[in-house]
């Protein structure tokens, strides 16, 4: 099977609450989550409502082949966004994650114009370190909670040395 399926993300609604709330309570999840607590349904709703609500934060729902196989959220501030991603447990191992991450990376740097994405992922999460740096994401800071970021190409500098468009002519112009 190919190591780069494709997914589209979509913005969740509140029909996704059951979904949502499954793949959050999952034991893979909440290993990973700095929470690792069992959220009720009702707390869960809850958290939803506020989360569809918040203007600095989006949520997704990824699908692949017409199934819904992910969620991912941006936590949006000073323009950066902190990224969490949580594959459906029966997707998982499949190359989805990457996916996700690369279709949340053309958002943030596309349309919603974020110069940075910065992940915090717990030491022993391989599966997730290994999904981000696939991804595109670099390592930045070690300890037990691990920083990775990908930051938009639009951010570096440009490779030219000369102001664009006049320095070759200038420079072969005096030859
Ligand atoms: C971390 C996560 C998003 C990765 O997504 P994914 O679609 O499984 O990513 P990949 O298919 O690229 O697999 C990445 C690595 O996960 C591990 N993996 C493989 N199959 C797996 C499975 N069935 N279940 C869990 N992990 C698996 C492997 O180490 C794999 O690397 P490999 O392909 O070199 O063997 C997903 O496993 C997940 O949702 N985990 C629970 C929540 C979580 O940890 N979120 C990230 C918080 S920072």
């Amino acid at each position: 099977m190919s190591r780069a399926p494709a997914v589209r993300l979509r913005p969740a609604t509140r029909e996704d609450v059951a979904r949502l709330w499954q793949w959050r309570n999952d034991p893979q999840t909440r290993r990973a989550s700095l929470d690792e607590s069992e959220i009720s349904l009702e707390a869960h709703a809850r958290w939803l409502e506020q989360t569809l609500a918040r203007p600095d934060r989006r949520l997704y729902v990824a699908t692949s082949t017409g199934k819904d196989v992910a969620s991912a959220r941006l936590d949006i501030a000073a323009g950066e966004a902190e990224v969490s991603v949580t594959v459906a447990p029966e997707h998982r191992g499949r190359g989805l994650g990457p996916a996700v991450l690369q279709a949340l990376a053309r958002d943030a740097f596309g349309a919603l114009g974020l110069a940075r994405l910065v992940a915090r992922i717990k030491r022993d999460n391989t599966a997730s370190l290994t999904a981000f740096e696939r991804a595109g994401f670099c390592l930045v800071e070690e300890g037990p909670v691990l920083m990775l970021i990908r930051e938009s190409r639009r951010r570096r500098p440009p490779p030219a040395q000369f102001p664009r468009g006049r320095g070759r002519q200038e420079a072969s112009g005096r030859r």
